[in-house]
């Protein structure tokens, strides 16, 4: 998979492609992920890339002209399969919609400042609007960089036991069980018993247990879509 990045505030991607599970993706060349700046793009002495927004109101609108030169620049390079845009009216990301987009090979991530950009790059280029919660970033770097995070981790050979992602909370709809390591007991606390009994049927049952009364108590909403999911399969 190759991502590549348009923002007027490179600096603040520069740390979480380099470590970690991220790094490691990039270095077995799994993943690659490509920071542009934006103003590179712009023309004229000022190199300006926003302006007042028509209408008037405070706040400035990234330039559709600047954004357009360099998503065509890119295009040149490769096809992309999904051109998103970061933004608080975007559909709130998912795990089923990482999974989706975990599947494409070219993946453009264009970043909003200020107020935003301007409309007609959305109306003309962008394919996917995305918002990773309903509240308000100064851009959409941070953003980006949770999206790029949880597409790159589902890739194969990212993790380093293949299965764990299956088990994430959200992958079958459910918040994922508790976890313990050693000592057994800690501050007076023990680890459940059947944890430490070898039996998998049994550890299996009581984890999705675990799981379902985690997801009832602290998502109702996730509960109720796990409830009637449950109504029509065979599970
Ligand atoms: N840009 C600013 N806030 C955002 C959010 N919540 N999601 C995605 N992009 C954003």
């Amino acid at each position: 998979m190759h991502i590549d990045i348009i923002s007027v505030v490179p600096g603040l991607l520069e740390g979480p492609f380099s470590h970690s599970i991220l790094k490691r993706a990039e270095e077995k060349g799994i993943a690659t992920v490509r920071v542009h700046n934006l103003r590179d793009y712009a023309t004229g002495k000022q190199k300006q890339v926003d302006d007042y927004a028509f209408g008037g109101g405070a706040g400035m609108v990234l330039m559709a002209a600047p954004i357009a030169a360099c998503i065509e620049a890119l295009k040149q390079e490769r096809d992309y399969d999904e051109i998103l845009y970061m933004t608080p009216d975007g559909a709130p990301f998912s795990q089923p919609m990482a999974n989706a987009l975990s599947l494409k090979k070219n993946i453009m991530i264009l970043c909003g400042h200020y107020k935003g950009v301007d409309e007609r790059i959305r109306t003309q280029y962008i394919t996917r609007e995305i918002s990773i919660g309903d509240y308000v970033l100064s851009g959409g770097e941070l953003a980006a960089a949770v999206v790029a995070d949880a597409l790159i981790r589902l890739l194969p050979g990212v993790l380093n036991d293949e299965t764990s992602a299956l088990t994430d909370s959200f992958q079958d709809g459910l918040l994922a069980p508790p976890v313990y390591t050693r000592p057994a007991v800690w501050n007076g606390e023990a680890v459940p018993e059947v944890l430490l009994s070898g039996h998998t049927e049994h550890i299996a049952n009581w984890r999705f247990e675990a799981s379902v009364r985690r997801t009832q108590e602290r998502r109702p909403d996730l509960y109720r879509k796990f409830e009637e999911g449950d109504e029509n399969s065979t599970r």
